[in-house]
């Protein structure tokens, strides 16, 4: 018979796991402290342990350590209460086959359940890696307790110890590369340099030179030697952002990297290795650019040999209020006007916009609304509620300077090139007029 062992202090969960699943004929144990969890597994082995984190005596992922400690194929099943980030993440890492939240659904118990089996029997057969011990956290950052967001902090937990290439896609403004700095800094590598570079924002061979250095006289400005990011990362990680926007050429440059892990400088003749964890990020669909042949699909799967999908910002609304509080917080530290509180109007608002732009959107707008704030309450007067009145800003906060010259040229646009309509529309005159076209380079249509 299959071996159940239940932890949890809660004496009516405790009682109902208990007969629920002994009626599906598991043997049962149960245990009401840490301790006492510890203690019974020892006793007992059963087949899977299905432990609360939140326990009287001692942390339930403590538990969840020592009993790894003693049988690193425990199979280990996390419940909580409440769910977060960190328990998520340090619970996976530590080897917790599933992370279930209270109140538990019957089915996605019995799920847990079976594939646990499944797994334990599968691995019965085939030998394992031993895990690295974990320490502990660095950053605690990405707010979110949605579906979605709990499958990325899974597959965070479980890739941060490997050194698989991950690709991380998601519209613009998601968490992409504040999930890349996450898996870093949850790996065992962590000390070592954390290296960013966009690749749409370099010009091609500026950008192969970046990435695998130079020597001295390779080109014209190459008036000393220098090293690349593919060197200067070590054993840390090299998050290249933009992915989508590198040229054919550099892209099968890369994929000689990444498969052979030995390059050579620009201009140079000796053979150096990474050891860098490659993680690339995109906005752009990448399976769609495969089909247009503006990306090669060998070096897609190079690179997606773990893939994180970030969810728009629309398809975890229920997330939002947490974000709208840790980013006041985040904004308050910096601009000191203690405008923490939000209306329950305001907030429904806020839930209820299609935020294109995702969390920095939110960002952006929270930090408006903070700066505009009279007293220490967000007001709905600042916040771009009105989906004509937000689509005439840009995403980002720009300069006045950026929008003046945008809207400049909208205008020349809009009246086909005639500057005296144009004056007269934007109500300045024809010389001033000319100045902005001058300034800004805008282009005067016929
Ligand atoms: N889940 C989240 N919790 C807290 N802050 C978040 C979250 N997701 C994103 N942010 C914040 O939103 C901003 C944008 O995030 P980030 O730069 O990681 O997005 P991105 O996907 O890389 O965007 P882009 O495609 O425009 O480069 C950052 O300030 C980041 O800290
Ligand atoms: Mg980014």
């Amino acid at each position: 018979m299959r071996s159940l062992l239940i932890v949890e202090d809660d004496p009516l969960v405790r009682k109902t796991l208990a007969s629920q699943l002994a009626k599906k004929g598991f043997d049962i144990a149960v245990a009401e402290t840490g301790e006492d969890g510890v203690r019974a597994f020892a006793e007992k082995s059963p087949d899977l342990v299905l432990l609360d984190v939140r326990l009287p005596d001692i942390d339930g992922l403590e538990v969840l350590r020592r009993i790894r400690e003693r049988d690193r194929r425990a199979a280990i099943l996390v419940m909580t209460a409440f769910d977060d980030m960190k328990t998520t993440v340090e619970a996976i890492k530590l080897g917790a086959f599933e992370y279930l939240v209270k109140p538990l659904n019957a089915t996605e118990l019995d799920l847990a359940i079976e594939k646990a089996f499944q797994v334990r029997a599968l691995e019965e057969k085939v030998s394992h890696l031993v895990e690295e011990r974990t320490k502990e956290y660095t950053i605690d950052n990405i707010i979110g307790r949605s579906a979605p967001m709990r499958g990325v902090f899974k597959i965070i937990g479980s890739v941060a110890n490997t050194r698989t290439n991950v690709l991380i896609q998601g519209e613009s403004g998601t968490g992409k590369e504040l999930v890349a700095k996450a898996i870093h800094y949850h790996s065992p590598h962590r000390d070592e340099p954390f290296i960013v570079i966009n690749c749409s924002a370099i010009q091609d061979t500026l950008l192969e030179s970046e990435l695998l250095g130079h020597v001295k006289g390779a080109f014209t400005d190459a008036v000393s030697e220098t090293k690349g990011k593919f060197e200067i990362a070590g054993k840390g990680t090299l998050f290249l952002d933009e992915i989508g926007d590198v040229s054919a050429n550099l892209q099968s440059k890369l994929l000689r990297v990444i498969e052979s892990r030995d390059f050579m400088k620009v201009g140079g003749e000796r053979v150096l290795k990474t050891e860098a964890r490659i993680i690339a990020a995109t906005n752009q669909n990448l399976k769609a650019l495969i089909e247009k042949g503006r990306f090669r699909e060998d070096l897609y799967y190079r690179l997606k040999v773990v893939e994180i999908s970030l969810p728009a910002l629309r398809e975890r609304r229920e997330d939002i209020p947490d974000l709208v509080a840790y980013l006041l917080e985040k904004i308050d530290r910096e601009l000191r006007r203690n405008v923490r509180k939000v209306p329950p109007e305001v907030m429904k608002a806020l839930t209820e916009m299609p935020w294109r732009g995702n969390v920095r959107e939110l960002e952006n707008a929270l930090t408006r609304a903070v700066i505009l704030a009279k007293g220490d309450v967000v007001l709905k007067e600042n916040l771009p509620l009105e989906p004509d009145e937000r689509r005439a800003f840009p995403d980002d906060l720009v300069s006045l300077e950026e929008v003046e010259k945008k809207y400049v040229q909208h205008v020349l646009n809009a009246v086909k090139g005639s500057k005296t309509r144009a004056s007269q529309v934007l109500g300045i005159s024809r010389p001033t007029l000319d100045k902005k076209i001058r300034e800004y380079g805008l282009e005067v249509g016929d």
